[in-house]
């Protein structure tokens, strides 16, 4: 095959950043997808729907011209969010959702939640207006090792807020174990969960084996192969539990070729390019566009896109980098050959 045509796609978790960086990556995701769920960590944190509606407008001021990508926002989820502010949530056409991050899990969640039975009565109010909670599931006890943590977030805090709030809508963003696909298979059809393309793509070699590649680094941090194959099996199975997110979090190249280099990779450049290849590897190419285009729009009840996109077999060789004011984003895959291409209209 070498044309696929798709119902245009919608990325359901992207970290677009503010200021050079946006700039810079929004006209990637906006190439490539209809909408795109925002995520909330940015600094300072978008904490309000005020606050979300003034980042949605500099993200469309940062479109290139012409373009009619539509940013979803969402609330970034602290024990201060009012039963107010859920509401108004609720009742805004551009907010769709609220994060939640345990404190300390990753990028910008110093400001999350440390105590999750504490934010009960805001997931009862949430629940009650049908507003989505995206969930970072992993716990943060330092002592918890970092390849378990996902794991144990779903056989605890995971379990205990379905088996609370069995009508709230949840998706569990970007699964990376085998456990936490079997949960969101064995729950109700009110959980969901996003994947993204490297925890398709890579099992933890890729981070560790032959030299430490900082640009395979994310949280939750991409674990062992058997992992890899429950999370493509899911992605390709046809069950609309499971659709696109990719987690795209840039960071500017220096931050991650560091001494403490931090977590997130950038893949909004190529990520329909790089989700092709997961599918392509395991005969399952009729399997991305309900994945990519239908699943996600259907859980947030949102209408599916009309127009379509095509991609191409045409190899192509990624950049070692992108330009954003005087400094570089790595992609992932940076210098490599990704076979499938985007046709531009
Ligand atoms: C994300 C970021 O940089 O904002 N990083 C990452 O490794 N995925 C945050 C997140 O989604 O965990
Ligand atoms: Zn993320």
């Amino acid at each position: 095959m070498h044309k696929i045509t798709l119902i245009q796609p919608d990325d359901w978790h992207l970290h677009v950043r503010n200021g050079a960086i946006l700039n810079t990556v929004i006209a990637h995701t906006a190439q490539q997808f209809g909408r795109a769920i925002i995520m909330p960590n940015l600094n300072p944190l978008i904490l309000t729907v005020d606050q979300a509606l003034d980042y949605r407008a500099e993200i469309l001021n940062a479109l290139p011209s012409g373009s009619n990508f539509n940013p979803l926002m969402t609330l970034y989820l602290t024990k201060a969010l009012s039963a107010e502010e859920i509401k108004k949530a609720a009742n805004a056409e551009h907010i769709h959702a609220v994060k939640l991050y345990p404190a300390g899990a990753t990028t910008n969640s110093d400001s999350g939640v440390s105590d999750l039975k504490g934010i009960y009565p805001i997931l009862k109010m949430m629940e009650e207006v049908d507003l989505p909670l995206l969930i970072h599931g992993e716990v943060t006890h330092q002592e918890s090792d970092i390849f378990d943590r996902e794991k144990e977030f779903v056989d605890s805090s995971l379990t205990d807020i379905v088996n609370n709030f069995p009508n709230l809508r949840i998706v569990v963003e970007h699964v990376t174990t085998k456990e936490a696909v079997d949960f969101v298979l064995a729950a109700s059809d009110k959980v969901a969960a996003t994947i993204t393309p490297q925890h398709l793509l890579f099992n933890r070699n890729a981070i560790l084996a032959g030299g430490i590649r900082p640009h395979h680094y994310c949280l939750p941090i991409i674990k062992r192969e058997h992992h890899r194959l429950a999370l493509v099996e899911a992605a390709t199975s046809g069950n609309p539990k499971f659709f696109l997110g990719t987690d795209s979090a840039p960071h500017l190249t220096g931050d991650k070729e560091s001494s403490c280099g931090c977590a997130g990779c950038y893949s909004a450049y190529g990520a329909l390019e790089l989700y092709a290849e997961a599918f392509e590897a395991v005969d399952a190419l009729d399997k991305l566009e309900g994945f990519a285009s239908f699943f996600g729009a259907d859980f947030y009840q949102l209408p599916r896109n009309t127009r379509s996109i095509t991609l191409q077999k045409q190899p192509w060789e990624v950049p070692a980098s992108y330009p954003v004011a005087g400094h570089t984003i790595t992609p992932l895959k940076a210098n490599e050959i990704l076979n499938w291409k985007l046709l531009l209209n």
